[in-house]
This record gives structure tokens, C-alpha cells and sequence, in this order.
């Protein structure tokens, strides 16, 4: 084919590479080149939390982790996207040891935590807000934060403090039911219980799905500011483009592997991510 299938709006640079991708006369792309072992493998050395050629899946035979890399280093702010099925939500499970790992490595600041129990995780400050079912409905909201605090009740108070700085609304109905809260004020319960433990690292699944427009900005400006505060995050996305914005890396998985990985800013405008994952056929992918 000789016209691109996709928009680029911008330099006529990325143009001819969006031309040469679809002649596929392209060099490997920054993109592909950093979605290759070796430089996975330079790129993550003393990352805090990483894992290496990932195998893992959930019936007998089936992987659906096939061979991916991940690295997230102190302070970042990672996304990972690609489409429905694809695994992200299997690959944050891999890294919180909820799935048994068939082959492959997981380490936390360079100690093997492969298949770890999720307890073990959570005293060594990672904390995993999964995409459903992450609030106690029956408890109140102050009570849903206490029991993200269960291994060190003394700090509730000091904790409880800078959650309520990042989610006010959190201190304001600290004596409502959570179960009566809607969406996007459930998943900020979610997120303020896991940030009760004081992570230092914090897996996020899908935290803008199924939320109004207006609660989805809010989600993604929350988790800049609490990036900010010091806490690095892994950030599962179907809200490609929004999570690309945000995010410093990028990862997009396909198939349970990496496909692509970059800066969010060079996928956003990498010719075949658009294509592929975030242009009108992404959305008939
Ligand atoms: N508990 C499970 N048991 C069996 N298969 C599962 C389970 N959870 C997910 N899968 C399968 O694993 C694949 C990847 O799922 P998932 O990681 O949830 O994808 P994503 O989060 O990228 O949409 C899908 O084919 C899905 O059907
Ligand atoms: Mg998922």
C-alpha cells in the first residue's frame, strides 16, 4: 500500500517514516530496538522492580506470558498498553507473585521475588490496586483504610493525613459506606488503601476504566502527584493515548510479549504504534 492508513500530525519527518513503515523499508525503530532482550537487559540494570523473559498463565499449557520483559526503575511513572486479552492485567499479577511463574524472574531491588506470596510483597512496600472488587462495600471508608493499614496501625493517622491531602473527598465521607460510592470514588478508596502502607511501589490496573471522562483526568492527575510524592508506578491503561501522556516509559504488549517500548512521548508518535494500537484500526483491533 502506498498511503499510510493513519494521521500523523506532526513533522513531515514522522511522515516518511510512517511512508517507509508501510513500504516496510524502516530501520528498526528506537521503539523496536528497545523492545529487544539485550536492551531490556541494559537498560534494566538496578531497576526496582523487574521481570525477565516471563512465562506464566493460568491453565496447564496455555502461556499467555510469553517471553516478556519489564523494568521499572526508582521514580518512574510506567505504562503498560495493548489490546483487550493481550495480558497487562496477567503481567501485574505475575509481578504481585498472584500468579505462579513458569519461567522467568521477578526481582524487587534486585532480590528474587519470584512467585512471592502478595503478603510478603506488601511489607516490602508494593502495593497492587486491582481493576474490580478493590473496596470493602460494607466498611466505611475510614474502616477501608484501616485496613490497608493492618500491619502498622500506629501510623493510621499520619498516613490517613496524606491520603486525605490527595483525595479530600476521601476525608469528607470518611463515615459513609464505600459500597455507596460511585465508580471513580471507589477506585480513590482503592487507591488511598493501598497508599495507607506506604508503598514504594504501586501496580495500578486499570484505574480510569469504566469512569465518566471528567473522574478519568482526575485518575491520571492523581497518580502524576503521587508519582511525585516519591512513589514509582507501574500503570495498566486501556486509555492508551491519556496513559501515554502521563507516564515517562511505555510499554505496549501484544500477545504476551512486548511489542513495543519507548519513552510515552516517542510511542505517541511512533508511526506503527498509531497504526497498530492507537489509530482507527487499533480501534477495530
Ligand atoms: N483467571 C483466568 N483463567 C484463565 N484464563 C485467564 C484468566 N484471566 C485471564 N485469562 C486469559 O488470559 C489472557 C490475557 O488476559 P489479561 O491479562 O486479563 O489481558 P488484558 O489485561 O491485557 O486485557 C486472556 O486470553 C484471558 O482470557
Ligand atoms: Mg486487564
Amino acid at each position: 500500500m502506498s498511503e499510510p492508513l493513519f494521521q500523523v500530525d506532526e513533522s513531515g519527518e514522522d511522515v516518511t517514516r510512517a511512508q517507509e513503515a508501510a513500504a516496510g523499508t524502516a530501520e528498526l525503530s528506537p521503539a523496536e530496538k528497545a523492545a529487544t532482550r539485550e536492551e531490556h537487559l541494559r537498560l534494566a540494570e538496578g531497576a526496582l522492580v523487574r521481570g525477565d523473559d516471563l512465562v506464566a498463565g493460568y491453565v496447564p499449557g496455555v502461556n499467555i506470558l510469553r517471553g516478556a520483559d519489564f523494568y521499572l526503575q526508582e521514580g518512574e511513572l510506567v505504562g503498560i498498553i495493548g489490546p483487550n486479552g493481550a495480558g497487562k492485567s496477567t503481567l501485574l499479577k505475575t509481578l504481585f507473585g498472584l500468579i505462579p511463574v513458569r519461567s522467568g524472574e521477578v526481582t524487587l531491588r534486585g532480590e528474587d521475588i519470584t512467585s512471592a506470596p502478595a503478603h510478603r510483597l506488601v511489607q516490602l512496600g508494593v502495593g497492587y490496586v486491582p481493576q474490580n472488587n478493590n473496596v470493602f462495600p460494607s466498611l466505611t471508608i475510614e474502616e477501608n483504610m484501616q485496613m490497608g493499614v493492618y500491619l502498622r496501625p500506629k501510623t493510621f493517622q499520619e498516613r490517613f493525613d496524606y491520603v486525605i491531602d490527595l483525595f479530600p473527598l476521601l476525608g469528607e465521607r470518611r463515615k459513609g459506606k464505600a459500597g455507596a460510592l460511585s465508580g471513580g470514588e471507589r477506585q480513590m478508596v482503592a487507591m488511598g488503601r493501598a497508599l495507607m502502607m506506604s508503598p514504594s511501589v504501586l501496580l495500578l490496573d486499570e484505574p480510569s476504566a469504566g469512569l465518566s471522562p471528567a473522574y478519568q483526568d482526575e485518575v491520571f492527575i492523581r497518580c502524576r502527584r503521587i508519582n511525585a510524592t516519591g512513589v514509582s508506578i507501574i500503570m495498566v491503561e486501556q486509555n492508551a493515548r491519556r496513559c501515554l501522556q502521563i507516564c515517562d516509559r511505555g510499554y505496549v504488549l501484544d500477545q504476551g510479549r512486548n511489542a513495543y517500548t519507548d519513552t510515552g512521548q516517542s510511542l505517541m508518535n511512533d508511526p506503527k504504534v498509531i497504526e497498530l494500537y492507537l489509530g482507527t484500526l487499533a480501534k477495530a483491533h
